[in-house]
């Protein structure tokens, strides 16, 4: 199989948060894809297994979904998407309000997506977690596209990503 065609895949990039007993955290994902149009709309995303901000949505049950802009600057990336919250604070720094008990980030996100989780199906190393939307908030900016982040923010994934195989 040539692997380099899963490149041609389009995603964007996100920020995953929780409240992990009233302390935020979370972490990168650029796999959401949205799976039902009409209410309730229902949206899927992949998560590793040994991810921590996946730990505590399955405790939790809740989740949101702030929607990067261009403008997000590489380090609040880099500390989400390649760190583990089970030890450290990785929203320190960060600038975030409360929205429905769970952390929006405030500054370079273009809205906000508000996820009651409904199932989660087990798939080799990671799982799909199904959420229903629940509420959102729309702001300015354009969002990041993961093509983006890797051709201008010339920006990695880690191995824990579903898409670490076809880095540039
Ligand atoms: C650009 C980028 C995309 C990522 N996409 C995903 C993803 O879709 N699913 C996933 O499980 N991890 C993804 N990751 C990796 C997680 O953000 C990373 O494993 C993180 O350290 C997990 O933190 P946690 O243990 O605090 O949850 C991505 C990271 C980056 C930088």
């Amino acid at each position: 199989m040539d692997l380099e065609v899963l490149s041609d895949i389009s995603y964007g990039l996100y920020a995953l948060t929780v409240n992990d007993n009233g302390r935020p955290t979370g972490c990168i994902i650029n796999t959401l894809i949205q799976v039902t149009s009409f209410e309730p709309i229902y949206m899927a995303i992949s998560l590793n297994k040994d991810s921590y901000t996946n730990e505590v949505i399955k405790r939790t049950k809740k989740y949101g979904i702030s929607i990067l802009s261009v403008d997000t600057p590489r380090e609040v990336i880099q500390r989400l998407g390649f760190a583990s919250g089970r030890n450290r604070d990785k929203m320190g720094g960060i600038e975030y309000e409360d929205c429905n008990g769970l952390p929006r980030i405030l500054e370079n996100c273009t809205g906000f997506l508000c996820f009651d989780l409904v199932d989660h199906i087990n798939v080799d190393t990671h799982d799909i977690l199904i959420g229903k939307l629940v509420d959102t908030c729309v702001t300015d900016g354009e969002p990041m596209t993961y093509k983006y982040y890797h051709e201008v923010i010339k920006g990695k994934a880690p191995k824990s990503a579903p898409t670490f195989l076809t880095n540039k």
